[in-house]
């Protein structure tokens, strides 16, 4: 089996930060979503992977380059445009030849891995098999209904009144049978060739669809809140470790990582929390559930549940919350609010 990470996309909701960095590459627990994707493919023993990169393909190959880091041998395929899932698996045919392929949002996070759901596939290979999740609200989301066998019956994109609770997770276990779907559907209404139209052509042709639900956590990081919560419920994980300098009158309190090279003084980190290699954190309170990236200066502040970037700083502000500090940001302290605000940026100061 082969697998394809869709790491392209115009990622609008994640603005700032789309316009200088994949959304990908956003880090969870100081560790890049894609590098948390790939690492669930390689659970899954597959290990010829090819990703899928548009405008970013730089930064992006810049970070996984050939995959062996992490155990894969990656190719890349260049998109030029978003034009849709379905085109990304058009695209990548000449790589998948006709094997069987599991296919990854490289956005989406599920910590818990999809072993048994891809054994399931290997074992019985129907001719497609989507992973669900019961969600409360599934307007947002792609519906899917079944039948009590598993097999799947109809999906419907963000339908106003779901016949289901299920909602369709970005991975799926393909067999050679899609690339006829997928040369077979035309542009939806918002001009983008989609994965559920081509999965909804094998299904009404009679092609065996069956869905398997995936009852770990799921985050589809495409907005800064689901980036948060996202790595605070990594953090929680984190094995502790303090290899980094701390001195006699800082404290550290909980499931805290300091990382090599990275310096603590006067200071409170209470964990679930993360400072990354070479950062310096003085007079400062950190945590719980923040991650804080490589090379970031903080001092005389306090930040709880929030991730900032590699080589921001921050010094004087004792209220941060809920926050992402984008990469070689500065966030400092006045008598006034004097704010210099990209293109899209959302802040809320204190009333
Ligand atoms: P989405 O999050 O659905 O789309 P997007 O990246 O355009 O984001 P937004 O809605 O905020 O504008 O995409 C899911 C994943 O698939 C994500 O990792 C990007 C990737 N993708 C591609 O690689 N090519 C595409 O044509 C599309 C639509 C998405």
């Amino acid at each position: 089996m082969k697998a394809l990470v869709l790491s392209g996309g115009s990622g609008t909701r994640l603005r700032p930060f789309s316009y200088s960095m994949p959304k990908q590459l956003i880090p969870i627990a100081n560790k890049p979503v894609l590098e948390h994707v790939l690492e669930n493919i390689r659970d899954l023993g597959v290990t010829e992977v090819g990703v899928i990169v548009g405008g970013w393909a730089q930064q992006i190959t810049e970070v996984i380059g050939d995959g062996s880091r992490l155990g894969l041998r990656v190719t890349y395929i260049a998109q030029e445009e978003p034009l849709g899932l379905a085109h990304c698996v058009r695209l990548a045919r000449p790589f998948l030849g006709d094997d069987d392929f599991v296919m990854y949002l490289g956005d989406n996070m599920l910590p818990d891995g999809v072993v048994p759901i891809a054994e399931e596939f290997a074992e019985h290979r129907p001719d497609a098999q989507v992973v669900v999740h019961k969600v409360p609200d599934p307007r947002a989301f792609g519906v899917v209904e079944m039948d009590a066998e598993g097999r799947v019956t109809r999906l419907v994109e963000k339908p106003r009144e779901p016949r289901s609770d299920l909602a369709l997770v970005g991975v799926y276990f393909f067999t050679a049978a899609v690339h006829r779907a997928v040369d077979s559907i035309e542009p939806s209404a918002r001009g983008e060739l989609e994965i559920t139209d081509a999965l909804q052509w094998l299904v009404t042709r009679g092609a065996e669809v069956r869905a398997s639900e995936y009852g770990g956590y799921w985050k589809d990081t495409g907005r800064a809140e689901d980036v948060l919560e996202c790595n605070r419920r990594l953090l929680e994980e984190l094995r502790p470790g303090l290899a980094g300098e701390v001195d006699g009158r800082s404290e550290v309190d909980g499931r805290v990582v300091v990382e090599e090279g990275a310096r603590v003084v006067r200071s409170r980190i209470e964990g679930p929390a993360i400072i990354g290699r070479g950062s310096v954190v003085e007079d400062s309170h950190v945590g719980p559930g923040t991650s804080v990236g490589r090379g970031c200066v903080l001092r005389d502040t306090r930040i709880a549940e929030s991730i900032v970037l590699d080589g921001a700083s921050i010094s004087d502000v004792p209220g941060l919350y809920g926050s992402l500090i984008g990469r070689n940001a500065t966030v400092g302290a006045s008598a006034r609010h004097r704010l210099v605000v990209g293109d899209h940026t959302r802040i809320e100061v204190a009333a």
